[in-house]
């Protein structure tokens, strides 16, 4: 560590420790499970929250070539970040931007509707040259891409796809995470059979759940996202990816209060006996969920120490009367997402999903990469 990001260490009140070794690993861990099927990476919202700059190319070296963003301001910053190999793909189409800007930055659309169609179409034509792009097929998640009606008209008229190189159809689970739905099935004959009434194209379908539906899913590229990022794809089974993320936050003083007492705003804890109360600087801002007010964790040393009180903007307050006295002073660090402590389990104690932790994570925090 540099003098300068010593000393941003130093005053920060929590640090952020990504491991791209980690996400490297499992991106090589969902090539495995996709036997042979190319993988690519999805990176929307900066990287699932973990910094696009520096976790997209670590997915490029780790061998990924096809990234999946949002929107085309993130493409845009992606086509900045990555080699000229990579193709980048933006998932909400031509309604992120003009044609014109998806070919100056050499980003390549997925197309959401019959009208997308069209507009590429003719942009082909000005450019007198085929332009790539996606086709996104709606089979049940009424969310993004054709419908049933538009898909019709469309294999009636396939001249509609002149000009335009169909790099992908893909669709999109709604359920993949929930084996056993009968959605599952449902969208996969769906696609396979709009797949069939479109001109020959290689084709995605799974996401990080997906991919471990099983081979029928994998088609011609894997799509996943969160799993990358150390989520567990298969819920209620052990996690197979390994943690990418660690939050550290910083004790900045411990009290001791005696009984009766109440912790924070709202009075909603109170102290039943003598106790001591460790203040960490990470709070709501920094995207430690308020809904983790009297019910999160952190660890202390190798104990686990509950959230006592609200959680308020920049604070949260831990009972640490357990632990022991000389671990809890001001300056010491606990975790609040780490090896005893997964996104996922914090997660599940906020009522939300791992993707909402990640994606969550503030911007205060001094970022540490580890292995780039
Ligand atoms: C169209 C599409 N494909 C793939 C993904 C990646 O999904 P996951 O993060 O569940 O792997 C997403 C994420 O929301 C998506 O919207």
């Amino acid at each position: 560590m540099c003098p300068s990001e010593a000393a941003e260490a130093a005053r920060a009140g929590a640090i952020l420790t990504i491991d791209l070794g980690a996400l490297a690993e499992n991106y090589r861990r969902l090539c495995a499970e996709l036997n042979g099927v190319p993988c690519a990476a999805v990176v929307k919202a900066d990287g699932y929250g973990l910094g696009l700059a520096r976790v997209a190319p670590a997915l490029f070296r780790a061998g990924a070539r096809s990234f999946f963003v949002a929107q085309l301001d993130e493409a845009i910053a992606l086509r900045g970040a990555l080699p000229e190999a990579a193709q980048i793909y933006v998932l909400n189409g031509l309604a992120a931007g003009p044609p014109a800007e998806f070919q100056a930055h050499r980003v390549v659309p997925v197309l959401n509707s019959l009208g997308e169609v069209a507009d590429w179409r003719a942009a082909a034509r000005r450019a007198q040259r085929a332009l790539a792009a996606a086709l996104h097929i709606d089979t049940g998640m009424s969310r993004l891409g054709l419908p049933a009606s538009e898909l019709d008209r469309l294999a009636a008229e396939p001249e509609r796809l002149e000009g335009i190189e169909l790099g992908h159809v893909m669709s999109h689970l709604a359920c993949a995470n929930t084996p056993e739905h009968p959605l599952n099935a449902v969208q996969l004959a769906a696609f396979r059979a709009a797949r069939a009434r479109l001109p020959a194209a290689p084709a995605s379908l799974a996401n990080s759940s997906g991919i471990f539906l099983g081979p029928d899913y994998h088609f011609d590229l894997g799509r996943p996202g969160v799993a990358l990022y150390g989520i567990n794809p298969t819920p209620g089974r052990p996690n197979p990816m390994r943690q990418v993320v660690r939050l550290q936050g910083k004790i900045l003083q411990v009290r001791e209060i005696d009984a009766p007492r109440t912790v924070g705003y709202g009075a909603t804890h109170r102290a039943a006996g003598p106790t001591r109360v460790a203040t960490v600087a990470v709070g709501y801002a920094d995207g430690y969920l308020r809904s983790l007010s009297n019910r999160g964790s952190a660890w202390l040393g190798n104990q686990r120490v509950p959230v006592v009180g609200r959680v308020s903007m920049d604070l949260i307050t831990l009972d640490v009367t357990s632990a022991a006295p000389d671990s809890a002073h001001p300056g010491a660090w606990v975790d609040l997402i780490g090896p005893e402590l997964p996104a996922d389990d914090v997660a599940e104690t906020a009522g939300t999903i791992g993707y909402e932790i990640l994606t969550a994570l503030g911007r205060r925090y001094h970022r540490v990469y580890l292995g780039g």
